[in-house]
This record gives structure tokens, C-alpha cells and sequence, in this order.
């Protein structure tokens, strides 16, 4: 181990000199991708001196996901104290399902549940667990409002159960991919329209809902998004909670994206009535920072979880009470630790370390936004309190000019489109940039157009 650890730290250097260097990695396309790299395996062994060489090289060309350049998905940066958690959660090697396997590392997952359910203000009914992703407990949500609208299914199966699913255009698409998943169809799933402002439309939710029940069908789940993967948007939890109570219909908020905002008291007011929900998840790996994965899947009342995971196992639940045997409330069996990244950093920090983070977050978006604002050039197409900042430049077509900025190895970051306009996407995730930081985005994106502007002159053809 010695050795590897040596070589770990050593190429771990090398990447935090090469991304003050290089904030992106260079470019290579996915055709050149295996001649330009030592990838490939072979039978025999490698001496070490290829071995170190093979593995940096692969290293320093990765996409550089922690840097001022990176604002292409819905995470970024690097939280130190959480990766440093996560590297020890990887020497350790433990898996969760059981105390016996995990010990006091099942009493870090626990705490971490249990503060995350005091904020949202849960008593002690109220329980949680980790997953692999956003999508995953999107799809545990989904499997316990099904189990909830007819706890027969886990035993016969879907027989006749005409079971719908309510969602906004806007959400992720984990809905129709977990209605598959669940045996409820994604033929049943309901995409709800949003306004302009990119949250669920109340009334034709409600007219769905009604709809549906005439027809003979069993409304499951309702799914809300707490920061919609474009625009950042959240959907109103506490007039569709009563609806759903009306109802009595499972209500998730999928708070992937943005859902950390409960963490800050100046932002959690976009998750009002979240207290009325029956689920509620949420990524650390993005808005709290922390290293993939870390997703948090929390339930009002636990015996729900109980009910659509326990499965009985002899030959693994063999010591401690099922409160400690976190198997018995997960999707998997063996589940690496996600917790312990999260606590490290929670720890050192505190809740007021974490509201820091998800504040600064929204202060990056201002001065995004304020640029924007402030520069004829730019067209915005983004909402106010969200972290997206969607916007073109000159005119230029979003999806152009994203892909000219990663070939020539100048900024990581994507488009999207909403109501028919297409275009960029900058999400201020990542909480160690600095205003300087979001501005030298911008400058970066000027220089760049205004020298290919200058090589081809026109706008249309970049
Ligand atoms: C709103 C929303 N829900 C769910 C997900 C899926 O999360 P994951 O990528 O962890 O599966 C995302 C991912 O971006 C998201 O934006």
C-alpha cells in the first residue's frame, strides 16, 4: 500500500499544479482517444515506471471538474475536508448495510439523517438513507408512493393497477426512466406544463389529477423539482401539498439539484411547506460540494422505507436491531459509504459552514447576472434566486459556440433549452470560485468570439 499511497500523492500534486496551469484539461477527441493514451490492457504486467506514466498521463487529460473553468454540469470544485472523508471512506472499505460491517460509520449516516430531518422540521418518525444518485432516489420515491397507493404490488405485482404519475415538463428525466423501472409505465406519466418562470402549473396539475380519477385511474405520485435541471426553477410544494392531501397522494420533492437550499436561512423560503411532503431528496455532490456521490433520499415517516426495501436475509442480518442494519432500508445490498464525506465536512464546518456554501452560490449567480444585465451583448433567458444563469452571446447559437469553447480547451460549459430558446447554461456550483473567477468566465467567452470573429468575420458561421 505504501507505494501506491506515495504515487497517490505524488500524481495528486502533479493534478493541483496542472489545474492552476491548465484549468482545462486539453482537448482529445473520442477517436483519438485510444491512440493517444495508454488505455489499453494486456496479459502481462506493466514495470512500474509505465504503470506511473500511463496512469498520470490518463489523469492530467481527465475533464478538470474542480477548476474556475468548469461550469458544465450541476457540480464542481473541491471541498477538501469532504474529500478527505471520501478517501477514507475508500481506505475503510466498509458496507453500510450492516453494523457488524460498518459500525460506528452507521452512527455517522444516522446522525447526518437525522440533523438533515430536524431542518426540515420531521420528528422522530421520519427516517432516510443514501443512494447512487439523484435518479435513484427519484426511483425510491417513486417505488414507495406505488407500494403507499397499493401495498399489494410488492407481493402481486402490477395487475390492473392503472397507477399515474405527475410531473412537470421541466423535471428530470429519471421520471419516465423510473416509471419503467417501477412497472407503472412511462405511459402514465403526466408531463404537467410550467410558466415562464419554469414551475409546475398548479391548476392543470389539479385538472389532471381530476381528470384521471373519472377516468378510473389511481393517481400514485406527485413529483415536484426543487431546482429544475435548466433553469433552477422551484415548483410551490405548499398549495399542491394540500392538493395532494386532498387526494391522498404521495408528494416527493426532488431537490437534486438545489434542494441543499434548506440548509440556508435565506434561501430555504423556495422550499416552503416542505415539512408537508412525504420524501424529499437532495445531492450533497452538487449545491453542498461534496465529491459524487452523495445523495440523500429523506421520508417523513420511515415505515415506509421499512415497508417497500426491508427483505429478510439470514445470511447477512445476523447481529444488531434493524435501526443499526441500514441494509433493511436501502435499495442495494452491499453500499459504499456516502455519508462520511458529507459528516467530515459538516463537522468542520458546521450547519453555518453549509449555509455559507449555499449562499455564496446565489451571490456568484448575482454578479453572473448582473454582468449580463449590464452588456448589450447579452440576451438573458434565466429566472432570479436560481444558480443557472441562462443567457447568449451576439446572437451566437448556444450549442456552437459551448462546443468551439471545450475543443479549444477554454471553458467547460453546456446549453439548454426552454420554451423553444436554446441557450447557455452557466451554473455557479462550484462555491471556492470568486466573483473574479465568474467574470473571467465572461472575459474568457468575449476574447474568444471576438477573436474567431475576427478570423471569420461573421457570427452565423462559428
Ligand atoms: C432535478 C434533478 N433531479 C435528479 C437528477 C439526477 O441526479 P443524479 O445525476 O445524481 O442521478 C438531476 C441531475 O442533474 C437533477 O437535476
Amino acid at each position: 500500500m505504501d507505494n501506491s499511497l506515495i504515487i497517490f500523492n505524488e500524481i495528486a500534486n502533479k493534478l493541483l499544479a496542472d489545474e492552476e496551469q491548465n484549468p482545462v484539461s486539453e482537448f482529445i477527441s473520442s477517436d483519438e482517444l485510444f491512440d493517444q493514451l495508454d488505455i489499453d490492457l494486456s496479459d502481462n504486467p506493466i514495470d512500474e515506471e509505465r504503470f506511473k506514466k500511463a496512469l498520470e498521463d490518463l489523469v492530467l487529460k481527465t475533464p478538470k471538474t474542480a477548476t474556475r473553468a468548469f461550469f458544465n454540469q450541476l457540480f464542481g470544485g473541491r471541498n477538501s475536508k469532504a474529500v478527505l472523508g471520501d478517501l477514507l471512506a475508500v481506505m475503510l472499505n466498509n458496507s453500510m448495510y450492516t453494523y457488524k460491517a460498518a459500525g460506528p460509520q452507521v452512527g455517522v449516516e444516522k446522525v447526518v439523517i437525522a440533523k438533515v430531518c430536524e431542518i426540515i422540521g420531521w420528528n422522530g418518525n421520519s427516517g432516510g438513507t443514501f443512494a447512487t444518485g439523484g435518479s435513484m432516489t427519484n426511483f425510491m420515491a417513486m417505488l414507495m408512493a406505488r407500494d403507499y397507493a397499493n401495498p399489494s404490488i410488492r407481493d402481486e405485482g402490477m395487475v390492473n393497477q392503472h397507477l399515474t404519475i405527475y410531473t412537470s415538463i421541466e423535471s428530470h428525466y429519471s421520471m419516465p426512466k423510473n416509471a419503467s423501472f417501477s412497472g407503472i409505465g412511462r405511459n402514465n406519466v403526466r408531463n404537467i406544463g410550467t410558466d415562464n418562470l419554469g414551475r409546475i402549473d398548479v391548476q392543470e396539475l389539479k385538472l389532471k389529477i381530476e381528470e384521471d380519477i373519472a377516468l378510473g385511474k389511481k393517481p400514485a405520485l406527485v413529483n415536484l423539482t426543487a431546482g429544475t435541471t435548466v433553469l433552477g426553477a422551484f415548483d410551490p410544494i405548499e398549495e399542491i401539498a394540500l392538493l395532494c392531501k386532498e387526494y391522498n397522494i404521495w408528494l416527493h420533492v426532488d431537490g437534486a439539484y438545489c434542494g441543499s437550499v434548506i440548509f440556508s436561512n435565506k434561501y430555504k423560503h423556495l422550499l416552503k411547506g416542505l415539512e408537508k411532503v412525504d420524501s424529499f431528496s437532495f445531492n450533497a455532490h452538487k449545491m453542498i460540494g461534496t465529491p459524487l456521490t452523495c445523495s440523500l433520499i429523506m421520508v417523513k415517516n420511515k415505515e415506509n422505507l421499512y415497508d417497500s426495501f426491508t427483505n429478510e436475509a439470514s445470511y447477512l442480518y445476523q447481529t444488531d436491531r434493524d435501526e443499526f442494519n441500514l441494509g433493511k432500508t436501502s435499495l442495494q445490498c452491499g453500499r459504499r459509504n456516502d455519508a462520511l464525506k458529507f459528516w467530515t465536512l459538516w463537522k468542520s464546518v458546521g450547519t453555518k459552514g453549509l449555509e455559507k456554501i449555499v449562499n455564496k452560490q446565489f451571490e456568484l449567480a448575482d454578479v453572473a447576472r448582473n454582468y449580463i444585465k449590464n452588456n448589450d451583448d447579452y440576451t438573458s433567458y434565466g429566472i432570479e434566486n436560481s444558480i443557472s444563469i441562462c443567457f447568449n452571446y451576439k446572437g451566437i447559437p448556444a450549442q456552437k459556440l459551448c462546443t468551439e469553447l471545450y475543443k479549444e480547451s477554454k471553458l467547460l460549459v453546456g446549453y439548454g433549452l426552454f420554451q423553444e430558446n436554446e441557450f447557455i447554461r452557466l451554473v455557479t456550483i462550484n462555491a471556492q470560485n470568486n466573483p473574479e473567477d465568474i467574470i473571467s468566465f465572461f472575459k474568457t467567452l468575449e476574447g474568444f468570439v471576438e477573436y474567431h470573429m475576427n478570423q471569420i468575420s461573421v457570427a452565423a458561421e462559428f
